[in-house]
């Protein structure tokens, strides 16, 4: 498991600045204001700093960025990276200068010379995400990453606030490592067991197997890890923090911990990537672990179905009619189509034994969804406009791109089936709202709920913002500061 560096905020001592050793990094305003620490640095590199401020590539850096001045006379350290950012800055600005110094970090330490800077917990947050790496699978010496230390003036307000980052990252990596496995290595059970010993941090953690889920009648489900050796699985993680009493908010994730297709198979090309299709059940996971770290004031309920899609003898064949828990029967015209068929029967779960407030859903469910928005924002549907609204919200405070797409009746008439209530695909119009539209027949009508749609954002090609090439843990920052701001209060 992939840890965050450990973070620690410090008292600036000016006099210890010249010794310290491996990366320091220092700020300077835009309007090339050093402050005290800065100017410290710039005494001890006889004037570098003032010369840097006043050069056009400092004027030609943007806001966030740093530069980077090796062996910096006059200083133990190695490198000194020079950040532009203003004493105010914004939150995004913030965490984006942190992601610059977090990239540059990597596995090795990290001094940064804050002072009077505001929002260091933000900077600091950016710099425990983007110096995320997983190298569990290379066998090259394994380095554990060395600490971040932020040197402030005033260490009294940041009282908890080390702990607070932590579990936010935490969480984010638990998702990045889980989606980034390989499914060789994390089976249906590996996940279960990784879910599982989340109970050491006070989670209730239940694992249905297949006997009971075939019990609650749970066939939607069953039928896609039914070609697989490894057995299908429902794992529950329940997070008591708020009132007794206080109808939970339920997070269902899309488990499919490899994807071919099925009989339906998909052709080879990049079909290594469909190992990342557990990544709903990966965010779900990492919600629940940062809720659980940082002991949030709000009942919440994960829920995760956790199945392998292969074909096999026994694999489901396309035109096979299967009955759902809620009753419904769904034909199978496409046996790649099996998010879906996940996600109802876990749904329709939820609903009847926790009796949520809200539900919402995460799947890598279409590549429709990859089309219409790219890799920039999640498909967002709900039936409920405040929740949406409340969700939006808290996307885009956390800088995880979300759009809204529509769902609409109209579309039901793509998934009439001629001998069953539904057909699990609707053809290639609107490939992702048909999918939603599937999902919707498993919600109940009053219940608020959203579908996220995260094919396109869960993992990508290129190194984002806050992480490096591969899996990003889209959604565990928004669906955190989501509870936060409304059920915390
Ligand atoms: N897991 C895929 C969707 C996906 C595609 C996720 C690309 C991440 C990247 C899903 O199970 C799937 O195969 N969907 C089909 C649905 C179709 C058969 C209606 C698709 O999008 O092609
Ligand atoms: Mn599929
Ligand atoms: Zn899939």
């Amino acid at each position: 498991m992939t840890r965050p560096a450990a973070l620690q905020f410090k008292d600036v001592n000016l006099d210890e600045i010249a010794g310290l050793t491996g990366r320091v990094a220092v700020f300077v305003e835009e309007s090339g204001k050093l402050d005290q620490t800065a100017r410290r640095v710039n005494r001890l590199t006889k004037g570098a700093l003032e010369r840097f401020a006043e050069s056009t590539s400092f004027n030609e850096m943007k806001v966030g960025d740093s530069k980077e001045l090796a062996y910096p006379a006059g200083m133990a350290a190695e490198w000194l990276n020079v950040v532009k950012l203003d004493r105010k800055p914004s939150t995004s600005d913030a965490r984006k200068a942190g992601a610059g110094l977090g990239k540059a970090k990597g596995a090795g330490a990290l001094h940064v010379l804050a002072g009077n800077l505001k929002l260091v917990s933000d900077l600091a947050l950016g710099v425990l995400l983007r110096a995320y790496t997983f190298d569990d699978h290379k066998s090259a010496d394994p380095k554990s990453s060395e600490p971040v230390e932020i040197y402030v003036n005033d260490i009294s307000v940041l009282d908890g606030e080390a702990e607070a980052v932590t579990a936010v990252a935490e969480g984010v990596f638990m998702t990045r490592d889980l989606t980034s496995e390989p499914a060789n290595v994390l089976t249906t059970t590996e996940f279960a067991d990784r879910i599982a010993a989340m109970s050491d941090l006070g989670l209730k953690v239940t694992v249905l197997e297949e006997p009971e889920l075939e019990k609650l009648g749970m066939r939607t489900l069953l039928s896609v890890g039914q070609g697989s050796d490894s057995p299908s699985k429902v794992a529950i993680m329940e997070w008591h923090g708020g009132a007794d009493g206080d109808a939970p908010l339920a997070l269902v994730g899309k488990g499919v911990v490899f994807d071919t297709g099925g009989i339906s198979l998909k052709p080879a090309a990049g079909m290594e990537d469909m190992t990342m299709d557990m990544g709903g059940a990966g965010v779900v996971a990492g919600v629940m672990r940062t809720l659980a770290l940082r002991k949030a004031k709000a009942n919440v309920v994960g829920l995760v179905g956790l199945v392998e899609n292969m074909p096999s003898g026994n694999a489901t064949r396309p035109g096979d009619v299967v009955t759902s828990m809620k009753g419904d029967t769904v034909e199978i015209i496409n046996t790649d189509a099996e998010g879906r068929l996940v996600l109802a029967d876990v749904l329709w779960y939820a609903q009847e034994t926790y009796k949520p407030r809200g539900v919402i859903d995460l799947a890598t469910l279409t590549g429709a969804v990859i089309i219409g928005l790219g890799h920039e924002m999640a498909g967002v549907f709900s039936n409920n406009d405040d929740l949406a609204g409340q969700f939006l919200t808290a996307a885009k405070a956390e800088g995880e791109g979300a759009w809204r797409l529509p769902l609409d009746p109209a579309y039901d008439k793509q998934l009439k089936s001629h001998i069953a209530d539904m057909k699990n695909v609707g053809g290639r119009p609107a490939g992702s709202i048909t999918a939603a539209q599937f999902l919707q027949r498993f919600v109940l009508d009053d219940m608020p709920w959203i579908h996220l749609d995260i094919a396109g954002v869960a993992s990508v090609k290129s190194e984002t913002a806050y992480a490096p090439k591969g899996s990003t843990g889209w959604g565990v920052r928004a669906l955190d500061r989501l509870i936060r701001d409304t059920i915390e209060g």
